[in-house]
């Protein structure tokens, strides 16, 4: 369904030497996503960890055609999607097959837009002669699928609930029956309780429409409950993947070990791993010391020679480290 190859992004950065100094001409870029592989299946949901600055909403600009890549390839349904132009891709048959689903509903809803127009405007601009004639039949439709009242698709943003706001958003991205959702952290602005709602509609939606999922969340227990297989990534590089069980139970990265070790429980986690120091900086990183070396209680002076890649440990379950855990 998608494959990624080598998909990097730089920003440049504004250089701290002065032009008139000995290399001061050199401008220095910001590693946000480098060189990163991935493959998600039909109908599979895959989630994406990692701590904040790590490249996450970076990587789905990217896929989403939002940002120009500085390098790499995204293939989506067999089609190079990284040659459409920008402007061309919001147009293009891809587009309609790959839908967003956006952090905060209140900003990526227009204000000007009532929830009908937000609903059937993918609709509008893509879909079907015979979806264009029958608008509102296919906006109360799917106002039902998601749990929105269909009296409320006359309310503009401002006059709906946080909850109703992100069903209206998840109803805007299922318009086109699309093969593949991208979800940038879609419940994080919601209470715990219409967060759990929404949840499980996204997870029947998955169910009755065989979507793919890449799930963006800053909450393991969220993508536990959602997702097959688990990406990890760390200073724009990925460092673990595999099924979310193996993942959670045996995890193999220093860095993956912390990240479910820090999840809070009832009581206090015994085995908490903490990692010590700052992180090392993202602008023109080495390319031959690990980027978790300085904070990794396993860190050595191997780690600083060669940067470790992603290894496969069996068939569905790699780790980019020296010194990978074995499970006991
Ligand atoms: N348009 C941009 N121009 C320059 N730098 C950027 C731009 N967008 C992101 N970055 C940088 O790229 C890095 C990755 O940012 P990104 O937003 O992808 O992180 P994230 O993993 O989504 O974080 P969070 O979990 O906080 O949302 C950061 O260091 C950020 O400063
Ligand atoms: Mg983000």
């Amino acid at each position: 369904m998608l494959q990624v190859t080598n998909l990097t992004k730089f920003f440049p950065v504004a250089a701290k030497t002065p032009r008139w100094m000995p290399g001061g001409k050199q401008t220095q870029y910001l590693h946000a996503v480098d060189g990163l592989d991935l493959t998600i299946q039909p109908g599979e949901s895959v989630g994406l960890v990692g701590e904040s600055g790590c490249g996450k909403s970076t990587l789905i600009r990217l896929i989403s055609r939002l940002l120009e890549p500085t390098a790499g390839a995204i293939l989506f349904d067999g089609v190079d999607i990284g040659q459409i132009p920008v402007g061309d891709f919001s147009h293009s048959a891809q587009r309609a097959k790959l839908q967003m689903v956006f952090q905060d509903p209140s900003d990526s809803l227009n204000p000007r837009f009532t929830a009908f127009d937000t609903i059937t405007e993918p609709i509008r601009r893509l879909g079907s002669k015979q979806d264009q004639r029958r608008l509102q039949q296919r906006a109360t439709e799917l106002a039902q699928q998601v749990g929105l009242p269909p009296e409320l698709l006359s309310r503009f943003p401002h006059q709906l609930s946080g909850g109703q706001k992100a069903r209206v958003g998840i109803a805007r991205a299922i318009a086109l029956n699309p093969t593949m959702l991208i979800l940038d952290e879609p419940t994080s602005a919601l209470d715990v309780s219409v967060q759990a709602v929404i949840l499980h509609l996204l997870a029947d939606l998955r169910k009755q429409m065989n979507i793919s999922y890449l799930f963006i969340s800053h909450d393991l227990n969220v993508v536990r409950l959602l997702c097959d297989r688990i990406l990890v990534m760390y200073l724009g590089k990925l460092v673990e993947t595999g099924p979310t069980d193996d993942i959670f139970n045996h995890p193999r990265h220093p860095y993956t070990q912390a990240l479910i070790s820090a999840i809070p429980a009832f009581e206090a986690n015994p085995h908490r791993i903490p990692l010590t120091g700052e992180p090392r900086s993202p602008i023109n990183p080495s390319p031959n010391i690990c980027r978790l070396y300085g904070r990794c209680p396993k860190g050595d002076d191997g780690c600083q020679q060669a940067a470790p890649n992603l290894q496969p440990i069996n068939d569905y379950h790699q780790v980019a480290c020296h010194y990978p855990a074995y499970p006991q």
